[in-house]
């Protein structure tokens, strides 16, 4: 399929599949693909090694802005996909920890911390197919993104395969935790002040609870022959 040199927007709740489908789309369809959670879970790392983050989750907000020049972040695309680095240190696997991911979203509503992870993230995305996965990349990052995806699951299904995923990595895992998580993570990401995760009115929805990978590709296939006209 020719598609044309277009920005893919993905949003959506925690654990809907959106890097999963998003790395998918970017093998068949040879786009790049860029993870904007990954950013944020790269910052929340920097902050939790830097010791800003209290026993009890309170962030020194002051102190991560006067430590944000000190903080280098970048994608690696090889064999093994995309992966966060900071210098030369590979961080892909520490940003999945449960840890990181009970900080992650304070430290994502911080504004200056959103305008930081903006910027890179555009410089990233300079020309050619790019499929971009987060919150806000429909309504803030990408506005004019030329195709819009929003994805949403049933919770227990999104608990269910965020689970599997951190027992298949080797972690020690609780499934009432996991669903914890999402849903204080969903709560946090759609009432925040700075770029609230929401649907773009020109998103279009979906709910992939019963449906396979494959099916999604199917469903993305026909969105690319619908709106661009691209014939097989
Ligand atoms: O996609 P993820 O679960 O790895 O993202 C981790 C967190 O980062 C998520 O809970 C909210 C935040 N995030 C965000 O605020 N905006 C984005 N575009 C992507 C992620």
């Amino acid at each position: 399929m020719n598609v044309p040199d277009i920005i893919i927007a993905v949003d959506g709740y925690s654990a809907t599949g959106k890097s999963t489908f998003a790395k998918l789309v970017a093998k068949e369809f040879a786009f790049l693909y860029l993870d904007s959670g990954a950013m944020y879970r790269g910052v929340t790392l920097y902050a939790m090694e830097k010791g800003f983050i209290g026993a009890e989750g309170s962030i020194d907000e002051d102190a991560l802005l006067a430590a944000m020049p000190g903080l280098e972040l970048h994608f690696e695309h090889s064999e093994e996909g995309t992966q966060l680095f900071t210098g030369p240190r590979n961080i892909e696997k520490e940003i999945r920890t449960m840890e990181v991911s009970g900080h992650v979203s304070p430290i994502s509503a911080i504004p200056y911390v959103r305008a930081w992870v903006d910027e890179r993230l555009h410089s990233f995305s300079e020309g050619g197919k790019v499929i971009m996965d987060g919150r806000d990349i429909g309504t803030t990052v990408f506005p004019n993104a030329e195709l819009k995806i929003f994805m949403t699951a049933k919770p227990e299904v999104r608990a269910q395969r965020r689970y599997d995923e951190l027992v298949a990595k080797g972690q020690v895992a609780d499934l009432a935790e996991v669903a914890r998580n999402l849903a204080e993570r969903d709560y946090i990401d759609s009432h925040r002040e700075t770029s609230p995760l929401r649907r773009a009115e020109d998103a279009y929805v979906m709910d992939n609870s019963d449906m396979t990978l494959h099916e999604e590709t199917v469903w993305l296939r026909g969105l690319l022959q619908g709106k661009f006209g691209i014939l097989e």
